[in-house]
């Protein structure tokens, strides 16, 4: 797989005769050449606004519909009008907890955690103001996982929303979102899923997992500035959307305000089948041809092969003094965590440690990632947060050592 990052174009610079290794997938991944050039196709053969009746709009309905399709066999949708394309996770989760708002009454409940994205909070805090009642659930800071106990007790007959991560952008813990989705649905209850740092690491299914909503960002997936929600075709036709007259009034365009961003679609598209390339060279897909099942050949074996990275990471910084993982370190126990890897240096600010790394053109956030309840229950919120390594399909193992030596000579 370690060719595969040869086809990334900014991968290819230097700083100062470095090449650069880049770990800031969490915050938003390199993209592939493949989605640079349908971009670029876009604007020169297609560029046009949707529903016209020329040529170039027609183009336009065709990416469109790619578009759609693409992300209906990415998370194995049942139809592409399931697929609502919109500015960002954040925004289209807004739009949506507005939309579940209209449909609230005073005392309803809705379950939220503390090892979300604020992104999978505050949306759901907003509908306070229509009466609803926040629960929020703990996480345990000694490995970073859920309180399924405390979850499980709280969705209750007056809960109408469940909203979890699939998994966390702080410190990479995968919840058991199918678990999740049927005490859910056993209240009556519908499950929202942030998967944002679920999608670029391991097939979904949403069928499989049986939830109602679930929104991710293609930026995150070597693709374009832009977000997915997916839904259940009866539940967004039933929502009542916020929408101009002349706009559509079936799922998926009542909820695409505006008009949308074409060139992103036919990006994301290219995304999706790039990963579907990836599961034609490197798994062993078992359709006949049928781009879900490359997709999810390719998630697969884009799956093993962070795990030996991540693998190689973890042990490498336990070996080196003074550093703290925040999260599971078991490799046991690495099915239940995604390669989303955050610590602390004892004497060493995060701060300080990322542009030290920047230094020797090693890219690291640092910070509380807007997971803000996270780096508070960790107690690190006056202490400048976490240092996050992402690992990603086209990062290397010699990257990973390089890294781990530079945190080795920072650490002294
Ligand atoms: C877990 C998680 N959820 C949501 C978001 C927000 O995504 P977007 O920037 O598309 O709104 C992020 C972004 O970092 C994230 O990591």
């Amino acid at each position: 797989m370690t060719e595969l990052r040869s086809e990334f174009p900014a991968l290819q610079l230097t700083l100062d005769g470095k090449p650069i290794a880049f770990f800031d997938g969490p915050g938003g991944t390199q993209v592939h050449g493949s989605v640079i050039d349908a971009i670029a196709r876009y604007y020169t053969e297609a560029n046009s606004n949707a529903h016209g009746a020329f040529e170039f709009s027609r183009r336009t309905d065709a990416t469109v519909s790619s578009a759609r399709a693409a992300m209906a066999d990415f998370l194995n949708a049942e139809r592409p009008a399931e697929i609502v394309f919109g500015p960002s996770m954040t925004a289209l989760t807004f739009n949506l907890s507005r939309s579940i708002g209209r449909t609230l009454s005073a005392g309803d409940e809705i379950v939220v955690t503390r090892l979300d994205h604020d992104a999978n909070v505050a949306p759901w805090v907003a509908l306070e103001e229509r009466g609803a009642m926040i629960r929020r659930i703990d996480f345990d800071p000694a490995d970073c996982t859920l309180d399924m106990d405390d979850l499980r007790e709280a969705i209750g007959p007056r809960t109408k929303v469940v909203a979890v991560g699939a998994a966390s952008n702080a410190v990479g813990t995968v919840n058991d979102v199918a678990q999740i989705a049927k005490w859910a649905h056993e209240a009556g209850a519908w499950i929202f899923v942030d998967a944002v740092q679920y999608a670029p690491h391991a097939p979904i299914d949403v069928q499989a997992l049986d939830v109602d909503f679930l929104a991710f960002s293609t930026y995150k997936l070597f693709g374009p500035h832009m977000g997915v929600l997916w839904g259940r075709y009866e539940l967004l036709d039933a929502l009542p959307a916020y929408k101009v007259i002349p706009a559509a009034d079936a799922p998926p365009d009542k909820f695409e305000t505006g008009t949308p961003n074409f060139e992103g679609m036919a990006a994301a598209a290219a995304a999706v089948d790039y990963l579907a390339s990836v599961g034609r060279r490197f798994g062993k897909p078992d359709g006949d041809g049928r781009r879900r099942a490359e997709i999810v050949a390719g998630m697969t074996a884009i799956r093993s092969y962070e795990r030996m990275l991540v693998e190689r990471l973890v042990a490498g910084l336990q070996a080196i003094p003074g550093i703290h993982i925040h999260g599971i370190t078991d490799p046991a126990r690495f099915d239940e965590r995604m390669p989303v890897v955050s610590l602390t240096l004892e004497g060493h600010t995060p701060e300080e440690i990322a542009r030290r790394l920047d230094d020797r053109a090693i890219f690291v956030w640092n910070g509380d990632f807007y997971a803000v309840r996270v780096i508070e229950r960790l107690g690190l919120a006056d202490a400048g947060g976490l240092v996050r390594i992402g690992i990603n399909h086209y990062n290397t193992a010699e990257e990973v050592d390089r890294l781990l030596a530079a945190l080795g000579e920072i650490a002294g």
